[in-house]
Parts: C-alpha cells; sequence; structure tokens
C-alpha cells in the first residue's frame, strides 16, 4: 500500500507525476474527480510528459503525449486523437481513504521519495 498524496494537494485541472520504484503513474484532478493511469503513452509505451508534472492540453481538458501529441479522454484514458487512436492508458485501482490517494502496486515496487509527497 503506497500513499501517493494528500487530495489537497492536487487542485482541480492539475496533473502530477510519480515514480514508484519502476512504476510511473500519472493522477489528475479533473473537475474534482481523481484519475489514476500508468505514466506509459500506448503508441510507444514511453512516458507523456515533456517536463515534470505537464500531462494536460492547453485548455486542461485532455491528457496529452508530448512525443506526438496524442490526445487521451482523462475520464477514461481512451485515445481521441492521434496515432495511436482507440488504444487507452492504462487505468490503475487506488481509494481515497481520508484524504489520502492510497494505491496497490506489487510488493516488488520501492517507497515513493519523500521530497514527491510535497
Ligand atoms: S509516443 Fe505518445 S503519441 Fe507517440
Amino acid at each position: 500500500m503506497t500513499v501517493l498524496c494528500h487530495t489537497d494537494q492536487l487542485e482541480a485541472g492539475q496533473a502530477k507525476g510519480f515514480d514508484i520504484g519502476t512504476t510511473k503513474l500519472v493522477l489528475i484532478n479533473y473537475r474534482n474527480e481523481f484519475y489514476l493511469y500508468r505514466n506509459s503513452c500506448p503508441h510507444r509505451s514511453i512516458p507523456l510528459e515533456w517536463m515534470p508534472d505537464q500531462f494536460l492540453d492547453f485548455e486542461k481538458q485532455y491528457i496529452q503525449c508530448a512525443t506526438h501529441g496524442a490526445l487521451f479522454r482523462i475520464e477514461d484514458g481512451v485515445c481521441v486523437s492521434g496515432p495511436c487512436v482507440e488504444d487507452h492508458l492504462d487505468p490503475v485501482a487506488f481509494e481515497i481513504v481520508e484524504g489520502q490517494i492510497i494505491v496497490n502496486l506489487p510488493t516488488s515496487d520501492a517507497q515513493i521519495p519523500a521530497e514527491q509527497l510535497t
């Protein structure tokens, strides 16, 4: 069980990346609902962002892959534009307990570095 962050740490319209061992995740607050995906574009299986925590398009309506510009719906991760249309990001199950966003990942995953919690 890994605590990613507190819901208060991610405002609506923001996204944040997490590296947990070898697992990369992206958490998005979209209209005060939270969505969590593996940070891996289905086109080339590489991370989505071009700079830390820059995952969304200019209008913050889609997750955007920096490499070839694929756009993914935030609500279900489905690609609606770009080279991998109708493919999708891999959702990651999580729960919110007393405001903490918690994921269960394989035990081989390391603890999250403390600096990512701020
Ligand atoms: S690697 Fe993401 S669109 Fe090509």
